[in-house]
């Protein structure tokens, strides 16, 4: 049990990534607030994996919304860990980006994640006894793609604003890293498939079978593949890791 005790929110927890995180939170013995745009999904996904679980609704992109959950949470105790893992996915080729889709992508995956965090690290100062906060990146982070631009640009913006606030925030004891997952069997990839489908003139599946056949470990990541790195980044096991993102994306990327 290595996180008995300790009260844990994961955003965007109603499914996919989140979901797995906050299952593996409560077999290492936390409290897990799914906090998710959908709140009935997050309540129902809560019911069914039971245990010290809650749902909550949540919009990341609303200041108010992030109070709100900050308030409810802290009501009943402490908050020792935030899992920052809502987001949005868009494609188009530069040419034909929409200001609209900027907006959205930037405001869940930059601003959201800034503020939820920095909402939560205010309670955590407030609290006096450190945290842990783990931002969801990905590979897309770490270098521009073709037809994705801005979701690449958000996830680098995801590990610059973990370097910054970890660096920051370590001096009140919290503990701010981050995960950069490579390609994931989750409703999020369904989407990203249908998409390169459209541009790519593929047929709808393919791409998905394409990124899985080319991931060194031989599959596409499982929302499971992430709870080892994130239960670590959430125990005092990593209390001297400090401003990182790790990769878990069965090798496609190395830095
Ligand atoms: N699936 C992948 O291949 C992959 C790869 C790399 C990184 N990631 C990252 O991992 C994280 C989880 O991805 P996933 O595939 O599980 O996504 P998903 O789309 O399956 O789930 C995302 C969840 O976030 C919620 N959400 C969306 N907007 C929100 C908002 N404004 N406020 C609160 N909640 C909101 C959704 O309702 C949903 O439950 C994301 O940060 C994603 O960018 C995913």
């Amino acid at each position: 049990m290595r996180l008995k005790g300790k009260r844990a929110i994961v955003t965007g927890g109603a499914r996919g990534i989140g979901r797995a995180i906050a299952a593996g939170y409560l077999a290492e013995g936390a409290e897990v607030f799914l906090a998710d745009l959908d709140g009935a999904a997050a309540a129902e996904t809560a019911r069914a994996l039971g245990g010290k679980a809650s749902g909550l609704a949540l919009d990341v992109t609303e200041r108010a919304s992030i109070d709100a959950m900050v308030e409810a949470v802290s009501a009943t105790g402490p908050i020792d860990v935030l899992v920052n893992n809502a987001a949005v996915f868009d494609m188009a080729p530069i040419v034909e980006i929409t200001e609209e889709s900027y907006d959205r992508v930037f405001a869940v995956n930059v601003k959201g994640l800034l503020f939820t965090l920095q909402a939560v690290a205010r309670q955590m100062i407030a609290e006096g006894k450190g945290g842990k906060i783990v931002n969801l990146s990905s590979q897309a982070g770490r270098r521009g793609e073709a037809l994705v631009a801005v979701y690449c640009a958000s996830k680098a913006a995801v590990i610059s604003l973990t370097q910054s606030a970890g660096l920051d925030l370590i001096h009140h004891r919290i503990n701010v890293n981050g995960i950069a997952p490579g390609v994931v069997d989750t409703p999020m990839w369904d989407a990203v498939d249908a998409l390169f489908a459209r541009y790519e003139g593929r047929p709808i599946g393919e791409k998905k079978r394409l990124v899985g056949e080319a991931v060194p470990f031989g599959r596409m990541g499982r929302p499971e593949d992430h709870v080892g790195a994130a239960v670590f980044l959430a125990s005092a096991e990593s209390d001297y890791v400090v401003a990182q993102t790790f990769n878990v994306d069965g090798g496609n990327w190395m830095s």
